[in-house]
């Protein structure tokens, strides 16, 4: 006899199993169209998962390894792209502080479902002065501020090594455009899987 506990793990599995993913309608994308620079593709799928509903954008999945090399990941929110690299903020002191402090380097995860769209980020994590993660704990509501102990606030970026854009297709012919660093700008390659 099942007990209540035995009785809901099927249940989960089987409600799991009549689920439906890529259920978005993909934008028109025309790549012999691409940009030379990853971040004007970012902005351009920002702005449209924007416009097309999508809450918060910004947030994103940052995975980071402890000095084991146990990966660990948690949302957050992209505090902007400038020249050199992606940025997010915390606190020094947090778990994912120590984590970079050990090993810098991070990859940074975005899923837009209404257009079937994600993209991944990953590279070297360097901290930003104290200047910009001062300027950027000045930028939080006061409420935000508090409890945060002087000099805790840090912004980070992520230095690409990689970046995909991915978007997906009801007929499974989903299409992936890698970014690389190539000199002093950017190759890309477009693949279909
Ligand atoms: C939508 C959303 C946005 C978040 N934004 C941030 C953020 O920008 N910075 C941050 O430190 N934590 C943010 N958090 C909390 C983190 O997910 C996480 O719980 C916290 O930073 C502790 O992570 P850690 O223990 O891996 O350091 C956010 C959580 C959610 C759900």
């Amino acid at each position: 006899m099942l007990d209540d506990q035995d009785r809901r793990i099927p249940t989960l599995n089987d409600w799991l199993r009549g689920r439906h993913a890529l259920t978005g309608v993909a934008p028109e994308w025309d790549l012999d169209a691409l940009p030379a620079e990853p971040t004007v593709l970012f902005h351009e799928w920002m702005l449209r998962a924007a416009a097309d509903g999508v809450a918060e954008p910004h947030t994103a999945t940052l995975a980071t390894v402890d000095a084991e090399g146990v990966p660990d990941a948690r949302t957050l929110i992209l505090k902007g792209i400038d020249g050199s690299g992606w940025a997010f903020a915390s606190t020094r002191s947090s778990r994912k502080g120590a984590q970079v402090a050990q090993a810098p380097a991070a990859a940074l995860n975005f899923w837009w479902q209404p257009q079937v769209r994600a993209v991944r980020v990953r590279g070297r994590v360097e901290e930003a002065s104290a200047e910009e993660s001062a300027a950027d704990l000045a930028a939080r509501s006061r409420a935000a501020q508090e409890g945060i102990a002087p000099g805790d606030w840090v912004r980070w970026r992520i230095i690409p090594s990689r970046i995909e854009f991915w978007q997906g297709s009801r007929d499974r012919r989903h299409t992936r455009v890698v970014y690389e660093p190539l000199g002093d700008g950017w190759s890309h390659s477009v693949s279909g899987d």
